[in-house]
């Protein structure tokens, strides 16, 4: 796989950012084992705890169209940080819900600058129990 055409997609997707609130464009895009990329972008709302981030719009976009984390071979986000852009803890919590452990993620900025990490890394002990639950 090709990480600068990944982060390519990422800030393809950015352009459609609707961020009038923060005017913080993020992108975010996905690449599938048959070879297509699924891109996203942060999506806000007046009411603005409504607010979806590219991570998710992306993940829910590959979901929605009914792949599964096996289908996914790498993630990768972009903003126009001075450093790679961090992803918020929910994102997180649904990345680990969507995407394999060890599932390569891109974070990157506009100048393609990027670190690579995955799930494990970023949300170490994250919650994946409800077994137990009554
Ligand atoms: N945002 C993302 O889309 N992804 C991130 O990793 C960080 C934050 C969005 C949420 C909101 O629309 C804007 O960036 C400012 O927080």
């Amino acid at each position: 796989m090709n990480v600068l055409e990944l982060i390519e997609h990422a800030i393809k997707g950015r352009e459609k950012s609707y961020s009038p609130y923060s005017r913080f464009k993020v992108g975010a895009s996905i690449l599938l084992k048959n070879g297509t990329y699924v891109s996203g972008c942060n999506i806000e709302n007046i009411s603005y705890g409504l607010s979806n981030c590219a991570e998710r719009t992306t993940l829910f976009k590959v979901i929605s169209d009914g792949y599964t984390k096996d289908d996914i071979v790498a993630m990768a986000v972009v903003a126009d940080t001075k450093d790679p852009v961090s992803p918020c803890g929910a994102c997180r919590q649904v990345m680990a819900e969507f995407l394999n452990p060890d599932t390569p993620i891109f974070l990157a900025n506009l100048a393609k600058k990027y670190k690579q990490t995955n799930v494990k890394e970023l949300l170490p002990y994250g919650f994946e129990e409800i077994e137990n639950a009554n």
